[in-house]
């Protein structure tokens, strides 16, 4: 016994001098429909100093998706690694929206929880249930206001800080994942309108805004603001995006503050940091839509141990679905065999990837080259589904409910930007926007660009026969996808899914 023993300790040993058992930790750094307002991503005006030095210890994604534009459907893609329409978080969690992911979800902090990894979790949580997603620590909008643990970044530095004492205080060696989800860069305007359209006042010091002591706010001129081409150019939009640039200071002197408390406890080299957001920005034919505008994410992933290419950039597609496999492969914890509703007789299998490679070398990109993407709601009345599939050049759309108008949420809808469209619209003047309300609400059932010519995604190809064979390749794909992930949707519009015996779908005759 004794002597089995010490060989057993001899051999940790000697594992651990080759590097094996280096500790490992991940930060976790997700913001709030955050999009490309940053240096990291070219744009020389917004002033991100800290998201720019986090982008020279990085591989900074350029074809970064999300699988769903909407906040908790995407959160719980990002935590469990399965797009909202397999692990059941198919609108938004809070208040009277009330969706939850299935009971038998393996999520990240679960998995991670049961390999002995302490998990956090500051800021914006808005998924559940409860036991689906645990955290040891856990300070969010559950039992706190969201603009103290989502907005205040002293706050934010504050709970960072105590994370980290009584991480010291754990046995030790036990590794960590810190979630960070800022509440910056969302709008404000339909909840707390006193502060601003983007609570860029909150905490500004001016009379009644209390004060953030660690945030020096960045002020922007409407004029100065770069114009997101599917944002309508005019001087209503252009406050409305300055306002977004200002909370956008916020956030990175957030994350700043929340990387010096990483790196004053000691973690920076052996933590890898990843930054994302979790959909598009709050604009038209951003958030809740699947257009390139609004599921292109930021993606930073900083590895202390993948120095190869740090500053440098990376064209392969990658998707938010790919944050769970990366996460279990940095820590080495495989993925358990277990089913869920839409596929009950085979087990769920993750269709993103670990993205660790990609910080070794660039992925081929004839491989490297797609991404998935399933919308269902938004709000609870928000229904609109949409399945996309991005291949190389193309994107293809599927709008299963074309005949609906496209649902707009409280929150945009009482945004300037919204207003004055509608405005406008209404008086017959210029919008100065690049489609009409009526094409924004009115879609075709498929939809087909080639991003190399048409990157704005203003020519619809599905009618064209020149592309009839890219249509239906892509289809089959967009299909094969679902079956495999278990989409309810699948058969849609157009037959029912029975999925007794062997799934399949029976025809409606219903004209589609
Ligand atoms: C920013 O611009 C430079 C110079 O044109 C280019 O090399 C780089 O890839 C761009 N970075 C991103 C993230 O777009
Ligand atoms: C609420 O906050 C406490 C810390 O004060 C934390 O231990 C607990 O997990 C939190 N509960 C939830 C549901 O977030
Ligand atoms: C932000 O948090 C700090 C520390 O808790 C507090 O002193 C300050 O008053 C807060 N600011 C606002 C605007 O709530
Ligand atoms: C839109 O029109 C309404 C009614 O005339 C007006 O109250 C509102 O200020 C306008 N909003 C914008 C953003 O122009």
């Amino acid at each position: 016994m004794a002597v089995g023993h010490n060989v057993f300790v001899l051999l940790l040993a000697v594992i651990c001098c080759i590097g094996e058992c280096k500790k490992r930790n991940v930060l976790l750094i997700i913001a709030d429909d955050a999009g490309f307002e940053t240096s990291v991503y070219n744009n020389t005006v917004v002033r991100t100093p800290h998201l720019a030095a986090l982008g020279r210890r990085s591989l900074v994604f350029q074809n970064a998706f999300t699988s769903v534009s909407s906040c908790s459907p995407s959160r719980s893609t990002i935590l469990t690694g399965l797009p909202q329409h397999q692990n059941g978080m198919y609108g938004l969690h809070q208040g009277v929206h009330h969706f939850n992911s299935f009971d038998g979800v393996q999520s990240l902090p679960l998995l991670l929880g049961q390999a002995n990894i302490r998990t956090g979790i500051i800021g914006k949580k808005h998924v559940g249930p409860g036991p689906v997603y645990p955290f040891d620590f856990a300070y969010t909008e559950e039992n706190n206001s969201v603009l103290q643990v989502g907005r205040n970044i002293t706050r934010i530095k504050l709970l960072v800080r105590k994370f980290f004492q009584t991480q010291r205080k754990e046995e030790e060696g036990r590794p960590f994942f810190l979630y960070v989800a800022f509440h910056d860069t969302h709008r404000c305007g339909h909840s707390q309108p006193q502060y601003g359209a983007f609570c860029e006042k909150f905490g500004n010091g001016q009379s009644g805004m209390g004060r953030i002591p660690d945030w020096k706010p960045e002020y922007y001129t409407p004029d100065q603001v770069k114009v997101p081409h599917f944002v309508p150019d005019t001087p209503v939009a252009r406050a409305d995006l300055s306002a977004q640039y200002t909370t956008v200071s916020r956030l990175d002197q957030g994350i700043g503050l929340v990387l010096a408390e990483l790196r004053e406890a000691g973690y920076e080299d052996d933590t890898m940091v990843i930054y994302s957001s979790d959909n598009g920005i709050p604009f038209p034919n951003g958030r809740t839509n699947l257009y390139g505008s609004g599921t292109a994410e930021p993606m930073l992933v900083s590895s202390p141990e993948h120095r190869e290419r740090w500053g440098g950039t990376s064209q392969a597609y990658v998707s938010l679905l790919d944050i769970t496999p990366t996460i279990l492969d940095w820590f080495s914890i495989p993925y358990p065999s277990y089913c869920l509703p839409g596929t009950p007789t085979t087990p769920v299998s993750l269709t993103g990837r670990s993205l660790l490679p990609a910080l070794v070398s660039e992925p081929s990109p004839s491989v490297w080259h797609t991404v998935y993407a399933s919308q269902s709601l938004h709000e609870v009345t928000m229904y609109y589904p949409i399945r996309s599939i991005h291949q190389g050049a193309y994107r293809l759309l599927h709008n299963l409910h074309y005949r609906m108008p496209f649902p707009i949420d409280q929150d945009f809808y009482v945004s300037p930007t919204f207003q004055d469209l509608l405005n406008n619209t209404l008086a017959g003047r210029p919008t100065g926007w690049f489609k009409t309300l009526q094409q924004y609400y009115y879609r075709d059932r498929w939809e087909l660009f080639d991003l190399r010519s048409d990157p704005e995604e203003t020519v619809n190809l599905a009618g064209d026969p020149a592309h009839a064979t890219v249509l239906e390749s892509l289809r089959d794909r967009l299909v094969k996808w679902q079956w495999d992930t278990g989409d309810p949707w699948v058969c849609g519009p157009d037959a029912v899914l029975e999925d007794k015996l062997e799934p399949h779908c029976r025809p409606l005759y219903n004209g589609l």
